[in-house]
């Protein structure tokens, strides 16, 4: 491959998921009750993956042996070169611990670190995994609602946060920066204000960080354990590859927990499941690896085509919905679309062929509100954008 090829991606093909037991396509019948739907639903990119990764996993496929694997050093090297590169993190390679994935890692945290009953802080409308982690375990979902700021942006409620931490008497947060569904990428100064905040009231926090890379221009994702560690509660961020590059079906996902005690406490946790040795497939590994060492221009291309994706929906439903507002995209490829209209909105675009996600299901607050994965083809989102228009115009909204 010469560079102008490695370089120059499609984003605009459309592939047929179909017929791969793919999560968002394949179960339209079963989730919703109704087939053939365009799916806009759940956080994955109807994209091929960067040639560099189908590089990495065809060489692997090659070698035709997929014995037991553990997690190479020069993985860890490729996730540190990333972070210092991506986000001027400095990470260790002492500092990182392997986890089947960031969603069975809350569950076991939750597990490990608060006993039955207690209560543990999310801040809603949030990624509905992490209230389910809590309710899955006994535990007790409280809720420092987001809020809006005075310039319509999401914002965390920090004076609420300190009275819910007072009455719950909780002691953990599981955080999510960037925020999905809203998509803030938080500033220095509020993630200051949390981190001294939850030092001040011994409160952990579970920092997810999924979403890391993808920050559109104009916003910088910072990391939340490279705040000055003498205002940093304890804590640990949960990182990946999976969500950047699309491979989600390729699980690698891991924790890093500079605290030495509460590094070994995770690491025994892990140890005491079996999941002490590596705990993702060859495949994963190479995977991640080419991603983190190569991906670089793929992404960089990905942000452009999500950037022209969320300019084509704000112009159409500008133009032909005023009554649907997206807010502002700071980080990821989720838009957080206000949609007050009445009746049963869903069922009413389910009806029509295009399947978001609720709003409500991510917490109080989403109720007039609905989820769109914009990362596919333009021409799927123009198809999707049609099929809302179909269904809403003849709805005024109040
Ligand atoms: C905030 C957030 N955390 C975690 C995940 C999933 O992580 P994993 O697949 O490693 O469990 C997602 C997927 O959408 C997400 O949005």
């Amino acid at each position: 491959m010469n560079q102008a090829d490695i370089n120059s991606f499609d984003f605009e093909s459309r592939i047929n998921r179909r017929g791969t037991s793919c999560h968002k396509w394949d179960f339209d019948k079963r989730l919703t009750g109704r087939e053939g739907l365009l799916p806009f639903w759940v956080a994955d990119m109807d994209f091929r993956v960067a040639p560099v990764i189908e590089e990495a996993l065809e060489k692997r496929l090659e070698h035709g042996i997929f014995g037991y694997t553990a997690r190479p050093d020069s993985l860890d090297e490729a996730l540190i070169g990333w972070f210092f590169r991506r986000h001027r993190w400095n990470i260790k390679t002492t500092q990182i611990l392997e986890t089947p994935g960031i969603v069975p890692f809350i569950h076991m945290f939750l597990q490990e670190f608060t006993s039955p009953g207690d209560s543990v802080i999310i801040q809603e409308p949030v990624y509905y995994p992490f209230r389910k982690a809590i309710m899955n375990n006994g535990r007790n979902a409280v809720v420092n609602h987001l809020i809006r700021d005075d310039n319509g942006l999401w914002a965390m409620d920090l004076d609420g946060l300190s009275r819910l931490i007072d009455e719950s008497g909780a002691k953990t947060l599981i955080f999510c920066s960037p925020h999905n569904p809203v998509g803030r990428v938080w500033r220095e100064q509020e993630l200051l204000n949390l981190a001294d905040l939850c030092r001040a009231k011994a409160v952990t926090v579970v920092s997810d960080e999924i979403h890391a890379d993808l920050v559109h221009p104009g916003y910088r994702h910072i990391p939340w354990l490279s705040l000055p560690e003498e205002r940093l509660p304890r804590s640990l961020a949960l990182v990946s590859a999976t969500k950047t590059f699309n491979i989600p079906g390729l699980t690698t996902a891991f924790a890093i927990v500079p605290d030495s005690d509460f590094r070994h406490s995770c690491q025994s946790m892990l140890t005491a499941l079996g999941l002490g040795e590596g705990s993702s497939s060859p495949l994963s590994y190479a995977a991640a690896e080419a991603a983190w060492r190569e991906g670089e221009p793929w992404l960089n291309a990905l942000l452009g085509q999500i950037g022209r994706n969320d300019a084509l929906l704000r112009e159409r439903l500008t133009g032909e919905l005023p009554g649907v507002l997206p807010g502002e995209l700071e980080g990821s490829y989720l838009e957080w679309l206000h949609m007050d209209y009445p009746g049963n909105l869903w069922e009413k675009l389910l009806d029509e062929g295009i399947w978001l996600s609720r709003g409500i299901d991510f917490g109080r607050g989403g109720e007039t509100y609905m989820r769109m994965n914009i990362a596919c083809p333009s021409s799927q989102l123009e198809e999707g954008i049609d099929m809302m228009v179909r269904a809403l115009s003849g709805f005024r909204s109040p």
